[in-house]
């Protein structure tokens, strides 16, 4: 790791401005030094601060961090509340019911308002529902839905019965919905008949038919189905029921469970380095802390502002910064079924002009993605819409390197809008390292600053701090409430791959390389340093992508690598060799094509490689091992310098460098 040298050379500096600070949540360095000041002096103290003023509980908690079975962490273990109370009645008890809580802008462009009060009738109905069909606490729902209110519903539906969510991105294949749903031991599922994006019906229930064939999922007695299009759908009686029949005749108030701070509120699959997706567990009271505290720290989200964020209900963004954090803040909130260019590549800008959204959240990889288009296509450029009300931007997901910054800001932003270039992970269930918009003076392509509580550092691999400007290795050195609680039935991956014994078992890793600033102490995200690709913001394991592409009859061997791309960030590049001789020419390009489409229904389309190669053997050394810094220069079409001489086969890599 030592190797990591700084990349960025960023000199812009842009400090908050008047405006920006004055009467923002943190308003400027002392303020924000004076609260991570206090997170020092007293963690505990802090904690329980914290939650006590950003939560209603039903009983409160008298301890706060309990280390004893480290790292196996409890926050606020014995108090006791409920999600769903905390992100609905809570509002509309204090007279917020009219508020609008969801704006809802569908694929076609109708648009939907859901109020506090509509959005706790709904939830409450299906609720009922659910503990009519027999679902209670402690059992596991997989949700497998579109971008829609009826997702968001389900989520609070469950966690206000005790049930624990855990929800699969609409894109994912039906051997990856099939695995979730036995890994996690789910009794029901909830899904749709169909999604729309991009004014394509896509089939979600015939997906969802064939992952419970596939078998190990006895244990799902019923199969939810909201009706979104109306398109045919196969039937299985008994098990098959419509959404919006049994939820009829269901009363529309429901007593929530209070539940125990460390209760298991969601399980989301995420992709390690090895083997397949982790259940990534996480509690009641720390996901619903957070991402409260978060909306207004690094939103500064305040009344009167319209939230927008634009991730999927199926990754941990949309868990925290549309299912949770917003709603639990009583904000008011766009939530988009469609894709950025349909009908047009200005729909977001289109979107926060009509809705006057006054904060934007959204991943580089659609802002790398517009940008091509609108530079090419003034129609569709944000200066075409009237952006005024934005007053803070957001990125998530990957690092945003300093040019397309340069680009949100001066054309999204009008130079006026600071922007949080939010770090986190799935793992860490909200914000951890983050620009606070009337505080943080920006330097684009840096997250700058941990948020207070979160004790951020980079050490070197046996666990040492490193100095300021020597990268190394991103780790949280002490245990926060929003943190993972376990990898779902497997306690000991999470022992192994979050607390490695290597760094002394009690730092978190992350996963990523680091390099804090020599002068300032930013921190700048130098991307994964495990097997795992960023592919437009989403996680994939080179593993699982390898193990795909080998459960193909024809494949022999397979080794999976990235190379940097201008709009996904990174793209997957397979090396593959078949049991047959090696293809050249089209019947290469044809089987490439097949294998695309394999690797897309065994994963989901995101995993696709964007270029396979085929050799008639993968660069090894001669004990067997796959040198894999060989396939990523290969990938990148760089000239081989490194040393080759351990190579069992040096002949090969002339094979591989060819593109296809
Ligand atoms: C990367 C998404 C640089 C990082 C919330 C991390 C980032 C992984 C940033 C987690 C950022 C996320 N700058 N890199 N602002 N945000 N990452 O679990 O590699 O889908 O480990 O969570 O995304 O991805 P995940």
């Amino acid at each position: 790791m030592s190797a990591i040298e700084s990349v960025l050379q960023e000199k812009r500096v842009f400090p908050p401005s008047a405006k920006a600070t004055s009467g923002a949540a943190i308003s400027g360095m002392d303020a924000y030094k004076a609260l991570a000041a206090e997170a020092e002096r007293d963690y505990e103290g802090f904690w329980a601060r914290v939650a006590r003023e950003t939560l209603t509980w039903h009983k409160p908690f008298t301890k706060v961090l309990d280390e004893s079975k480290a790292p196996f962490y409890t926050w606020f273990e014995d108090g006791e509340l409920n999600a769903s109370y905390n992100c609905l009645d809570r509002h509309v008890e204090a007279g917020r019911g009219n508020d609008n809580a969801i704006i809802f802008e569908a694929d076609d462009g109708t648009v939907t308002n859901v109020t506090y009060q509509d959005l706790l009738e709904r939830v409450s109905r299906l609720a009922n529902a659910l503990r009519k069909r027999g679902v209670k606490k402690g059992d596991r729902v997989v949700i497998y839905l579109p971008m829609s209110v009826e997702g968001v519903v389900a989520m609070q539906a469950c966690v206000r019965i005790g049930a624990t969510h855990s929800v699969v991105f609409g894109g994912f294949s039906s051997k990856s919905l099939n695995e979730r749903l036995v890994d996690v031991g789910a009794v029901a599922l909830i899904t749709a008949d169909e999604q729309m994006r991009g004014g394509k019906a896509l089939p979600l229930k015939s997906i969802a038919d064939e992952a419970l064939a596939a078998g190990g999922c006895e244990k799902v007695k019923d199969v939810i189905v909201y009706r979104r299009t109306g398109g045919k759908v196969a039937w299985t009686e008994g098990r098959d029921v419509w959404l919006h029949e049994i939820v009829e005749n269901e009363s529309a108030t429901c007593e929530p469970e209070w539940v125990s701070a460390e209760h298991p509120l969601f399980i989301l699959y995420t992709s390690g380095s090895t083997g397949k997706p982790k259940g990534v567990q996480h509690s009641t009271a720390g996901i619903l802390l957070w991402s409260a505290q978060t909306m207004k720290w690094t939103f500064d989200m305040k009344p009167g502002d319209i939230f927008w964020c634009t991730a999927d209900i199926g990754w941990i963004t949309g868990h925290s910064y549309i299912a949770y954090g917003p709603l639990a803040i009583g904000a008011t909130q766009v939530m988009f079924e469609g894709v950025p260019t349909y009908p047009h590549a200005g729909r977001f800008w289109e979107m926060i002009d009509r809705h006057k959204v006054t904060i934007f959240y959204t991943a580089p990889t659609a802002i790398r993605s517009l940008i091509k288009v609108s530079e090419a296509d003034e129609k569709v450029h944000p200066k075409s819409y009237d952006l005024s009300t934005l007053r803070i931007l957001g990125t998530v997901g990957e690092p945003i390197n300093p040019e397309a910054w340069m680009w949100y800001h001066e054309n999204v932003g009008k130079g006026q809008c600071p922007i949080v270039d939010t770090w986190w992970q799935t793992e860490t269930g909200g914000h951890m390292i983050t620009p606070l918009p009337g505080a943080t003076p920006l330097v684009p392509g840096s997250c700058t600053l941990p948020l207070p509580g979160i004790m951020a550092a980079i050490v070197d691999e046996t666990g040492q701090d490193v100095p300021n400007g020597q990268g190394g290795i991103l780790v949280v050195k002490r245990p926060w409430p929003s943190m993972l609680r376990n990898v779902w039935g497997d306690p000991k991956r999470y022992q192994t791959s979050y607390f490695p014994e290597e760094l002394g078992g009690k730092l978190y890793l992350a996963g990523d390389g680091a390099v804090r600033d020599k002068e300032t102490g930013y921190f700048t995200i130098m991307g994964r340093i495990d097997d795992v690709l960023n592919v437009s913001g989403h996680r994939l394991g080179t593993m699982e992508i390898e193990s795909a592409l080998v459960a193909n009859p024809m494949v022999a061997e397979a080794a999976v690598v990235g190379r940097p791309d201008d709009t996904t960030g990174e793209a997957v590049v397979a090396f593959v060799v078949l049991k047959r001789t090696r293809p050249e020419g089209d019947e290469a390009k044809q089987i490439a094509t097949e294998l695309r489409n394999w690797v897309g229904k065994e994963i989901g389309p995101i995993a696709k490689p964007k270029d396979i190669r085929f050799g008639e053997n993968l660069p090894k050394t001669r004990s067997g091992k796959i040198m894999r810094r060989l396939l990523r220069s290969l990938a990148k079409g760089e000239e081989i310098t490194q040393d080759v001489s351990t190579l069992e086969n040096p002949a090969i890599l002339d094979q591989l460098g060819e593109a296809r």
